[in-house]
């Protein structure tokens, strides 16, 4: 399946062992590969670039007022029916009326860096692999939890493009190529988010209480997703 929309269920959830195997340094050859393609290090964990922000300009849809785009609904989270309201720390943020009207990252996880931490956006964000593999999960704002293997191995299952929801929590870690843990790991994707990219829209899960809230007991699996 291209998207995720018909995976049921999950794959198991496992933290990798890279740190127990011993394995810090990324392998030369991907020592290059962050090298050539200039990523820095994300505060999500992993690696990343900005490869593109659109010179166009559209409303943003999260301005008090504007229209999301869901024919004059407000935002409404999973199948709640209760209007969304800012969490005060969110009500602080500087909100434009304006953004640009997309961007697109590469976004790269590696032995030393072998996961994103939990965290939201307001919008949609499409995903694309471009080398090895790695593991999603996702947190629904009913709690659901999806978790779903992307890799080049169609026929087993796994996913070459994804498309996060907005307002779905979403972790990301590496998983080994070649059944053992290795330093030429490595997960190389392309995001694209319409409208582009700006933290206001952007949202880490806070604390261990708040996964909690989400998945009940689940919370102890998951809480290492907190941790980047
Ligand atoms: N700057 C910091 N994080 C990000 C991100 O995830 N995407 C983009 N486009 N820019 C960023």
């Amino acid at each position: 399946s291209p998207t995720i929309d018909s995976i049921d269920g999950e794959v198991a959830i496992r933290k990798p062992e890279y740190v127990p195997c011993g394995i810090k340094e990324p392998s030369q050859g991907i020592r290059k590969l962050i090298k050539s393609l200039d990523l820095a290090k994300h505060q999500e964990g992993g690696y990343f670039k900005e490869t593109d922000r659109s010179p166009f300009y559209m409303e943003n849809p999260y301005y008090p007022g504007h229209n999301r785009g869901t024919e004059d609904e407000p935002l409404r989270l999973g199948k709640s029916t209760e209007p969304v309201l800012p969490h005060p720390e969110d009500a602080q943020k500087k909100i434009t009326p304006h953004r640009n009207t997309s961007t697109l990252i590469h976004y790269l996880l590696t032995c030393d860096a072998y996961m994103g931490r939990l965290h939201k956006n307001h919008s949609r964000i499409i995903h694309i692999l471009q080398r090895g593999r790695g593991q999603y999960v996702l947190v629904y704002p009913d709690g659901t939890i999806k978790s779903f293997v992307v890799g080049f191995d169609v026929e087993k299952g796994e996913v070459t493009q994804w498309v996060v929801p907005g307002e779905v929590y979403k972790a990301s870690f590496l998983l080994p190529l070649n059944g053992e843990p290795s330093a030429d790991d490595h997960l190389l994707i392309s995001e694209v988010v319409v409208p582009g990219f700006e933290f206001d829209d952007h949202r880490f899960m806070r604390s261990y209480e708040e996964l909690k809230a989400l998945v009940g007991d689940r919370a102890e699996e998951l809480k290492w997703l907190l941790e980047a």
